[in-house]
């Protein structure tokens, strides 16, 4: 029998025509990620840590850095919504963690910290939640347009005051799967 023609062709790539420059590889994100990995595991060496992603955009982050961490460790999830659009400091929070995280050591993990608005309002609601600890690792840092001041103690990389995509990071839902993170060729309608 004949084998299928399409088997052999390469599969089609749209999802890179609307990108401007490319700022992070997947190469360099994977080593990084590899090293924060690493970082967390020997600082958290003897405890079993909660890792806290905020959807949707740390998928790709929370999926490659747990498998680098070497400890025990537990994942949670939270979702966020901003009724008024990016920008706007109205946070609300429309998954809850899910798990109990009274006396443990967490680490909310994000895809970027911007104003700083939506890291502030997860803060916020865990502290109550009475963790024994609670960190933020993020993969990006954007402090050029900080408005509320959030401590975070692991970054991967700081990237300039342009809107990004990619690795997880969108635009009006596109350019998530992007394995690399980017700029994009036009100006964003923000
Ligand atoms: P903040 O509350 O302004 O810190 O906003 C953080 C959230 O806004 C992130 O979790 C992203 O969902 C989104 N965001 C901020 N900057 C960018 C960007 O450059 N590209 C894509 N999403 C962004
Ligand atoms: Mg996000």
């Amino acid at each position: 029998m004949e084998s299928s023609p399409a088997k052999a062709e390469s599969p089609p790539e749209s999802r890179h025509k609307d990108v401007g420059e490319i700022l992070f590889t997947a190469e360099q994100i994977r080593a990084r990620v590899d090293e924060l990995g690493k970082q967390i595991s020997l600082e958290y060496a003897g405890k079993r840590p909660v890792l806290v992603g905020v959807l949707k955009g740390v998928l790709p982050f929370l999926a490659d850095l747990m498998r680098q961490i070497t400890l025990d460790a537990e994942i949670g999830l939270m979702a966020v919504h901003r009724p008024h659009g990016y920008g706007h400091p109205d946070v609300k929070i429309t998954r809850d963690v899910q798990l109990e995280i009274e006396g443990r050591h967490v680490i909310v993990v994000e895809d970027i910290v911007d104003m700083g608005q939506t890291l502030n309002k997860i803060l916020e609601h865990l502290r109550g939640k009475k963790p024994a600890s609670l960190e933020v690792c993020t993969l990006l840092d954007k402090p050029a347009r900080r408005v509320v001041e959030v401590p975070v103690k692991y970054v991967g990389f700081q990237v300039p005051d342009k809107f990004v995509i990619g690795y997880g990071l969108d635009y009006r839902e596109r350019f998530r799967n992007l394995p690399y993170i980017g700029t994009m060729k036009s100006e964003p309608e923000l």
